[in-house]
């Protein structure tokens, strides 16, 4: 193995140690603590966990977490209705409503409900027209931990190849526009992409998003590339990311690992947003 660890889960620690002392200050300075509402519909196990992992980084970051747990037969009004009063409530600075909803309900009903000046998540078309446009909003939590990785690791990103494989509205369609603004290269692969080996073995920055056990091959990479994996996949034996972490290893000039590396940003960069939106909310 030659590539360098980049170690995720230390980047974001120091970032939620430096919100944490923002938000101090913003509590001294205003009298309120900054607040995050999580909204849980329904008992799936994964989103449990990270919600409880949310509001305890929440808390520790000392800003105030307001839980809502509701029945996974609730209804779309109901759901609706929690969101008009988290949206008119002053001590609620930003909103995440943890998807996947349930079947029955209407995700981009919900997510279009939100106030996109509370829109933490970056999710709602407003705030994707503004980062589409280059005007500030909130940008998705996992992206922008991707860019701070990246940015970390390579200083300007200027004139490099970007490979981004994965189209979703939560990850691949932001990380191409934020690697955009920041004057990289960016190829947008997804399912459908011919001769994916080719387009990756030009890439300087690859960041895979597919959600595939394994699928990115280090044959594929072109020597010294520095690989963002998102990929969170259960498989026997433990997590493990979309890149084959072994033969990646070998070719890459730096990777994140799984679980370690991306993973960890996510949360920190929702405190972020949510500590930006209080001093937007209070200005
Ligand atoms: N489900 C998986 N990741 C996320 C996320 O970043 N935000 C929300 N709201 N739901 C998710």
């Amino acid at each position: 193995m030659t590539a360098q660890i980049i170690d995720g889960k230390a980047f974001a620690a120091a970032l939620r140690a430096r919100v944490g002392g923002v938000a101090t200050a913003f509590e001294t300075a205003s009298g309120r603590k900054a607040g995050l509402a999580v909204v849980l519909v329904g008992e799936d196990p994964a989103s449990a966990v990270y919600v409880r992992s949310k509001g305890k980084a929440t808390l520790a970051a000392n800003m105030a977490s307001f839980e809502h747990k509701l029945p996974a037969d609730t209804a779309q009004a109901d759901l609706i209705a929690l969101v008009d009063r988290l949206n008119a409530d002053p001590a609620v600075d930003g909103i995440l409503v943890q998807l996947p909803l349930p079947a029955h309900l209407d995700e981009q009903a919900v997510l279009l409900r939100i106030n996109p000046n509370k829109d933490v998540d970056g999710f709602h078309p407003v705030n994707a027209g503004r980062l589409a446009t280059g005007l500030p909003g909130f940008v998705p939590c996992t992206p922008l931990g991707c860019l701070m990785l990246l940015q970390d690791q390579l200083g300007d990103l200027s004139g490099k190849e970007a490979v981004v494989i994965g189209r979703s509205n939560i990850v691949g369609k932001p990380m191409a526009a934020l690697l955009t603004a920041a004057s990289c290269t960016v190829t947008l692969a997804h399912s459908r992409t011919r001769d994916l080996a080719a387009h990756v073995s030009r890439a300087d920055i690859v960041v895979a998003a597919v959600g595939r056990a394994g699928f990115v091959k280090g044959e594929w990479l072109k020597p010294g590339a520095t690989v963002i994996d998102v990929g969170i996949n259960r498989v026997e034996g433990g997590l493990v990311g979309d890149v084959e972490f072994d033969s990646a290893a070998c070719v890459a000039g730096a990777i994140t690992p799984v679980p370690g590396g991306v993973g960890p940003m996510t949360i920190a960069c929702l405190l972020r947003n949510t500590l930006v939106a209080a001093h937007r909310n209070a200005g």
